[in-house]
């Protein structure tokens, strides 16, 4: 991630080794319908939403739209999903190969380099797991990943990733809203902010060895950003069961924001009063914010973020892409923010 703790990343963030391969994508025709849900969403004010998904209805009515048919790659068990008709990435966007979004990897507990963690998170134990919900609910939970499983229907989401260092990737998730999850609990009023806490097993992560983060790692957000029902809570990618590099069992998905704030391999889920530091808040507090939306006119202290290169789509000296207010999720994510200063508040 972005910065720079070792010599090997003394250059620019966005140093890492791609292994460039051709798209497995085929495009195709297939059954989202965008501006019905952009209305829909609109009615819901974009203030705290409930499991009443909008897509779901929106799919009912829908007429086809430009996007990519995910192919199997085979590698690992199968995840089924319905495809969801929430808005992902932009038709015209074609999703990144599952070579790209399994060996360009930030997943700092297993190593620093790109290609770390596509190398050495074969360690990493995804069962049994078991996730806490804890703080401020009524119901707290302990639950094994199998009921997780069970918990939700699951959905393919595609979304834009979009790295505080300057690359982007396009990713067929699956996964069902966060929102599904925490209702179980029964947050209390007093929930204002929710924590993400990754496992930070030494024996598992040799990472965890090092000094390079306090671990374990830790995202929050505000609890209607938790609520907001483009947060998922992913379990695989691609139609298949996630691999280890990516945050295997279970990780964070926030579209709109920076991907540091999607936190992999989580072990707890904490409900609070207050906001607790991230730790890239707490590594260098100058440089990360807790909101980190996704936003082309702040520039990081260090690089522009008016731009983006798009992994696996032609290297290092290709044309760089527009960066998009909240990463292209603006009309269903820009209220949450109304009146707030984005300069400040980053
Ligand atoms: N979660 C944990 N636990 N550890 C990490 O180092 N890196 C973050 C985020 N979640 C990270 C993490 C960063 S910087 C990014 S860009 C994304 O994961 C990368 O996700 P990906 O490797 O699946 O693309």
């Amino acid at each position: 991630m972005p910065f720079i703790l070792t010599s090997r990343h003394a250059a620019h963030p966005d140093s890492g080794r791609v292994h460039a391969v051709p798209s497995e994508i085929t495009p195709q025709a297939v059954y989202t319908n965008r501006r019905q849900w952009l209305r829909e969403a609109a009615l819901l004010g974009g203030g705290v939403m409930t499991s009443a998904l909008p897509w779901a209805r929106a799919q009912a009515q829908s007429a086809p739209a430009t996007s990519a048919t995910v192919t199997r790659p085979g590698k690992r068990a199968a995840l089924s999903a319905v495809r969801s008709a929430v808005p992902g990435a932009l038709a015209v966007d074609k999703l990144t190969s599952y070579e790209h979004i399994t060996t360009y990897n930030n997943f700092y507990e297993f190593g620093t380099d790109k290609s770390d963690p596509a190398e050495y998170a074969h360690t990493l134990k995804t069962r049994p797991w078991t996730l806490s919900i804890e703080g401020e609910v009524g119901r707290p939970l302990k639950l094994g990943l199998d009921d997780l499983l069970k918990l939700g229907a699951m959905e393919e989401r595609i979304y834009r990733l979009r790295c505080v260092e300057g690359w982007s990737m396009v990713i067929p998730w699956v996964g069902y809203s966060l929102s599904t999850l925490l209702q179980r609990a029964q947050p209390t009023s007093r929930a204002k902010f929710v924590e993400f806490i990754s496992l930070a097993d030494a024996q598992q992560m040799p990472g965890v060895r090092s000094s390079v983060l306090d671990w374990p790692y830790v995202e929050g957000l505000r609890i209607d950003e938790a609520m907001h029902p483009l947060t998922l809570m992913a379990f695989g990618l691609y139609g298949e069961v996630l691999p280890p590099q990516n945050g295997a069992p279970l990780r964070l998905v926030v579209p709109w924001k920076y991907g540091f704030k999607s936190a992999k391999s989580i072990v707890a889920i904490r409900l609070t009063e207050k906001p607790r530091p991230s730790s890239w808040m707490q590594a260098n507090p100058r440089e990360y914010g807790y909101f980190s939306n996704v936003n082309p006119t702040v520039d990081h202290p260090r690089w522009s973020q008016a731009t983006e290169r798009r992994i696996g789509e032609g290297g290092l000296f290709a044309p760089r892409k527009p960066t998009l207010m909240f990463n292209g999720y603006a009309a269903q994510v820009g209220s949450l923010y109304a009146g707030m200063d984005l300069r400040k508040y980053y």
